[in-house]
């Protein structure tokens, strides 16, 4: 069935209107993002950190201010690395700030100039420094996301199984690199995205306003709906309580080693703290998936609050050995993950806590 598309005569003609009509779609349509002003090699790094595995309406605020702290590489490869964590403090995937800080340092020293190069930066995988590679250098190298992937399987209306994300990018590859136009790599590779993240999305596509749709064979035969299909891997759910324990305006908070990275989070209410306690209330409850698991986190608050000493009492309990009360006015010097950092927030606004 994809044999059309494969005899060279047709397969250029392919290629031609679907970059044609892509590419001037892009030019009308994108999307209006810092990191495309005056864009630099700089802007275009730190945006492809920031984008790996965070959507761009989360990373914008972020990549406006870290512009300003740290405008350009030798800002970057010489700030402390503290000072790194905490203007990415929230963004979630604390290595990306560190492996940022790496790649600037080697572009400080000795400055990647290829795709090849850039590959060996840490933190630079194939899809980043193909991005970076193609952005930035105009080298004729496909980005292939789950944006791009899902485009793709569209276009060609793939109806195999695909068994996980690495087969799919396996499949897809060679198709972007094909219809890739060699001239434009990098708007060609950055409306590839783009069409993915805001035509082509996974549930309700707008094929209305699809720049390619007379050229997309799960459209001519009404399959967009039910392609790309994934093996639905197993999904498992686990459920997490956690403790507020917020007193002369300072929260108890809990380190957590990730690696060798440590972040601050709401201290865990394991079994065995939980008899410390005698009536707890539920005060917030969040849902997030890491990879094939769901969390429910759940946090208490204990009801009434303990007598007059508990802050000394839960700074000298065994169980609660390195945990420490921050207050809230310092809450933002302190390296928190970043989900629970939008929790306390949240908590905090709400305002329905007893406070101590
Ligand atoms: N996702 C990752 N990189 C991107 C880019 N340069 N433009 C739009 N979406 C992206």
């Amino acid at each position: 069935m994809q044999t059309f598309y494969l005899r060279n005569e047709k397969m250029s003609d392919f290629e031609h209107s679907f970059r044609h009509a892509l590419l001037q779609w892009f030019r009308q349509s994108a999307r209006d993002l810092p990191w495309r002003h005056n864009p630099s090699l700089y802007k275009t790094v730190v945006s492809e950190f920031m984008l790996q595995q965070t959507q761009v309406k989360t990373v914008l605020p972020y990549f406006e201010r870290w512009m300003k702290i740290f405008p350009n590489f030798e800002a970057l490869a010489s700030a402390p690395v503290e000072a790194v964590l905490h203007a990415w403090a929230g963004l979630g995937y604390y290595a990306r700030a560190r492996h940022l800080q790496q790649t600037a340092q080697r572009f400080v020293q000795n400055p990647p100039r290829s795709y090849r190069d850039l590959l060996t930066c840490p933190g630079v995988g194939s899809y980043t420094a193909a991005a970076i590679a193609s952005i930035a250098w105009n080298e004729p190298i496909a980005v292939v996301d789950g944006n791009v992937v899902r485009v793709l399987a569209r276009v060609f209306n793939y109806s195999e199984i695909f068994t996980s994300k690495a087969a799919a990018i396996v499949w897809a590859t060679p198709h972007a690199q094909r219809l890739l136009d060699k001239k434009h790599s990098g708007i060609f590779n950055e409306a590839m995205m783009e069409l993915g993240a805001v035509v082509c999305t996974p549930m309700a596509p707008d094929c209305k306003h699809c720049p390619i749709r007379t050229l997309c064979k799960a459209f001519r035969e009404h399959t967009v709906e039910i392609c790309p299909h994934f093996h639905s891997t197993p999904h498992f759910k686990k459920t997490v309580n956690r403790l507020w324990i917020l007193t002369n305006e300072a929260l108890l908070l809990e380190p957590s080693r990730i690696g060798n990275k440590q972040l601050w989070e709401l201290p865990k209410l394991t079994e065995e703290r939980k008899v410390q306690f005698s009536n707890l209330k539920e005060l917030f409850r969040a849902k997030r998936s890491i990879t094939n698991t769901t969390y429910t986190e759940v946090v208490y608050q204990p009801h009434p609050l303990m007598n007059e000493n508990r802050s000394e009492m839960f700074f000298e309990a065994p169980i609660f050995e390195g945990c420490r009360f921050v207050p809230i006015a310092e809450l933002h010097t302190v390296a928190l993950s970043g989900p629970h950092r939008r929790w306390i927030v949240r908590i905090l606004e709400d305002g329905n806590t007893d406070k101590g």
